[in-house]
């Protein structure tokens, strides 16, 4: 097998198991789940133990012997030399209110950089996935990012951290900043759905402050194969672990990175 059909095969295993954990997700979704609070506000949900153990079972037993790293369990650095990285549920906020939008994501990394992914979304199974240099796709689809270079009728989404008290200004300062510039300002709850509504042009500007690698790592991939640009608020490379990312369609990209540094 050559790297590319490497890649791709990971690529399709990664769905196989996302869709997996999505029926566990949408099943659970439908009963109860016992909830935890990790914070004052964050939380975690059984199904959240629950759809990790499943994800890192199956990898397991797909690829014997390879890295792991989860959100509720940790294991692996995220930039070691072949680790998969995974957020079994993300949009927990979401699913512990009953609103129907959160997902599983799942990404392959060599030494910081993902090479295969998939993200699943089992309310509506709309399932996304792709691998590096095999392009982007949803549903058995080639997605690209959008055309949009006009910001007024661009659509921008964000999310915001657990623990805002030290980013408070800064954060309502961008949201200040990006709203009268753009056609609108959405936030959805799941950073990773986010991202892959950036790469099928549904979105054309993202922006989050504290990411951590298991919410960003198969978007990033997707949004790259997609043709989309992910910069840190300088323009910079945005690391897996950088906490600070602006992801855009590319053409919109230096005028975003304008509307994101105008608070300050
Ligand atoms: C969260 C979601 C949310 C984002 C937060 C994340 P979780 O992940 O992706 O959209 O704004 O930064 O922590 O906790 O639901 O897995
Ligand atoms: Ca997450
Ligand atoms: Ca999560």
């Amino acid at each position: 097998m050559n790297i590319q059909d490497g890649y791709r095969f990971r690529a399709m295993m990664a769905g196989r198991i996302a869709l997996l954990a999505g029926k566990l997700l949408r099943r659970n979704f439908e009963g109860t789940s016992r909830i935890e609070f990790k914070g004052t506000t964050d939380l975690v949900t059984e199904t959240d133990y629950a759809s990790e153990a499943l994800v890192r079972d199956e990898l397991a037993r797909a690829f014997p012997g390879e890295q792991f790293m989860g959100e509720e369990g940790g294991g692996a650095a995220f930039d070691a030399d072949l680790v998969w990285i995974a957020d079994p549920l993300d949009g927990t906020t979401n699913f512990a209110h009953r609103i129907p939008h959160f997902s599983v994501s799942i990404a392959c990394c060599e030494r910081g950089e993902p090479v295969a992914g998939a993200v699943y979304q089992p309310i509506n199974d709309d399932l996304f996935y792709g691998w590096k240099g095999g392009g982007a796709w949803r549903n058995g689809k080639r997605i690209h990012v959008s055309t949009q270079s006009d910001p007024m009728k661009a659509l921008a989404v964000t999310g915001f951290p657990y623990d805002p008290t030290n980013c408070l200004d800064a954060l309502v300062g961008r949201v200040r900043s990006v709203i009268p510039r753009t056609q609108g300002l959405r936030r959805l709850g799941s950073a990773a759905m986010d991202l892959c509504y950036i790469a099928a042009g549904l979105f054309d500007i993202y922006w989050e402050t504290t990411l951590k690698p298991w919410d960003v790592a198969a978007g990033f991939l997707l949004i790259r194969e997609a043709g989309g640009t992910i910069t840190n608020y300088s323009g910079g490379p945005a690391p897996l672990n950088g906490g600070e990312m602006l992801a855009t369609n590319t053409l919109l990209h230096p005028i975003a990175l304008q509307m994101i540094q105008y608070h300050s």
